[in-house]
């Protein structure tokens, strides 16, 4: 489906963003694994996470959707069901790929095969085999690192995992894994990723504590949980807080995102490019040190009830203003590493350079994003390059317009349309209908600001 995106005056009014994708996901498979039901407000309803609810459907938990709720009514930690068709279709859904393997590695026993679209099965999963396999779990992939991907169920044992590349999927996964495995389970990440896994089961009661890098999971029989309410997405978010910062004279509020501080590095780029964003961003590092349960399970002390998986929430007032050139940090990448295409696009808009480093996993997204930021964004008349980790953009002179292709890709899609608006003569944007993924309403919502 294609769809142009003439360029507009400016953007105003309010728009509240669809539920976050991640935490949505989590919500469902944390559901799945509890005795009792789970309340989960604000699910997301997309493709992505319309896939985690089939497959926990599958797996033998019930589902009750109603009105923006939904129930949750979960098999137990060891009680996942082999499905009747033998296999799980993950859909486009990556995280659903890499993180559903860690519960089902450590099931008493039973066979899943995953598999998924055309994307999916480009994408790497050795990075969760390997480690799996280190716990005794018995797990085969296409050639050990692509999908489809085939896991037994057997006993696992803890081990340390020391992460070369910061992966949320992956360190969830593996806590996944641990809570099933014999004695302790470490994951140590390079830098910080989204820690949606962390506080969820902290709060479920899991024996789960950090410190620093270094996550810390142990066995365990049960999981207490009984509601969940989802957050606005930030990501989905970054693409109308980007749209009002380079449409010129515009001014947006985007109304209850997520603003966990393991998901808003986009939002602190984009203020030291110069981008004028009011909200109350929380400070790193995140109430989640405030400590887990114990590991006994014991409570926190004092018998007050765990704060430690609040997902903070909040208004953001974006106006457009003048940017600048930027250089983001590799520490900076795993905390903007799905609205890091926005980067180049803000990019375009400001005076200098903007560099982007240590992002070579943008390569191994839903598509390759280095190659569909340069190309993309060049075919719209950027001054942009690829680099060894990630891309430099010349800016300033904004951009023409032109034809853009999303290449099934959800963030691609919404980068083009974002593109379009701000643009000189508009954008086509080829494959617009891969927003289905995450932002069914992302059309409807832009809208909505240019009525605003
Ligand atoms: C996600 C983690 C990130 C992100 C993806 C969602 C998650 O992937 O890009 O869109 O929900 O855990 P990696 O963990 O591979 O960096």
């Amino acid at each position: 489906m294609n769809r142009r995106f003439d360029p507009v005056d400016r953007l105003s009014g309010e728009v509240t963003p669809p539920a976050d994708k991640s935490i949505s996901h989590r919500a469902a498979l944390v559901g799945a694994m509890c005795d009792e039901p789970l309340t989960v407000r604000n699910f997301l309803d997309a493709a992505d996470t319309r896939s985690t609810l089939d497959a926990v459907l599958a797996l033998g938990a019930g589902v009750d959707e109603r009105e923006g709720e939904l129930v949750i009514r979960g098999v137990g930690l060891h009680g996942a069901f082999e499905p009747t068709g033998g296999t799980l279709d993950v859909g486009n859904a990556g995280t659903l790929m890499r993180v559903l393997p860690g519960w089902l590695a450590g099931q008493p026993s039973g066979r899943w095969r995953l598999d998924g679209d055309e994307s999916i099965r480009r994408r790497p999963v050795g990075r969760v085999v390997e480690p799996l396999r280190s716990m005794g779990a018995q797990v085969e992939a296409e050639g050990d690192r692509l999908p489809p991907l085939t896991v037994r169920g057997r006993r696992l044992e803890g081990a340390g995992h020391t992460l070369q590349v910061a992966s949320a999927q992956v360190k969830s996964c593996l806590v996944f894994a641990g809570m099933l495995a014999s004695g302790q389970t470490r994951v140590s990440e390079p830098a910080p990723s989204r820690d949606h896994t962390e506080r969820m089961l902290a709060r479920a009661r899991a024996p789960i504590e950090r410190d620093g890098l270094t996550v810390r999971v142990a066995a365990t029989d049960e999981l207490e949980l009984d509601e969940v309410v989802v957050p606005g997405d930030p990501s989905s978010a970054a693409f109308l807080v980007a749209a009002a910062c380079v449409v010129p004279g515009s001014r947006i509020v985007v109304r209850d995102v997520g603003l966990n501080w393991t998901r808003t590095g986009f939002l602190r780029i984009a203020e030291r490019m110069g981008a004028v964003i009011v909200g109350e961003l929380e400070a790193a590092p995140s109430a989640w040190d405030g400590g887990p349960p114990d590991a006994a399970g014991g409570d926190r002390g004092g018998g007050a009830e765990p704060s430690s998986d609040v997902e903070p929430a909040g208004d953001l007032d974006v106006r457009a203003s003048p940017l600048e050139g930027t250089t983001v940090a590799p520490e900076e990448v795993p905390l903007a590493i799905d609205e890091l295409p926005l980067v180049a696009l803000l990019g375009c808009f400001a005076e200098g350079e903007t560099v982007v480093l240590g992002a070579e996993e943008l390569r191994v997204k839903e598509s390759d994003r280095i190659a569909g930021v340069v190309e993309g964004l060049r075919g719209l008349g950027a001054d942009i390059e690829a680099t060894a980790d990630g891309f430099a953009v010349r800016g300033g002179e904004g951009l023409r317009g032109g034809s853009f292709d999303a290449r099934g890709d959800h963030r691609m899609a919404m980068l083009g349309a974002v593109a379009g608006l701000a643009s000189r003569e508009g954008v086509e944007v080829r494959g617009m209908n891969a927003v289905e993924v995450s932002y069914p309403g992302f059309e409807a919502d832009l809208k909505g600001l240019l009525e605003g």
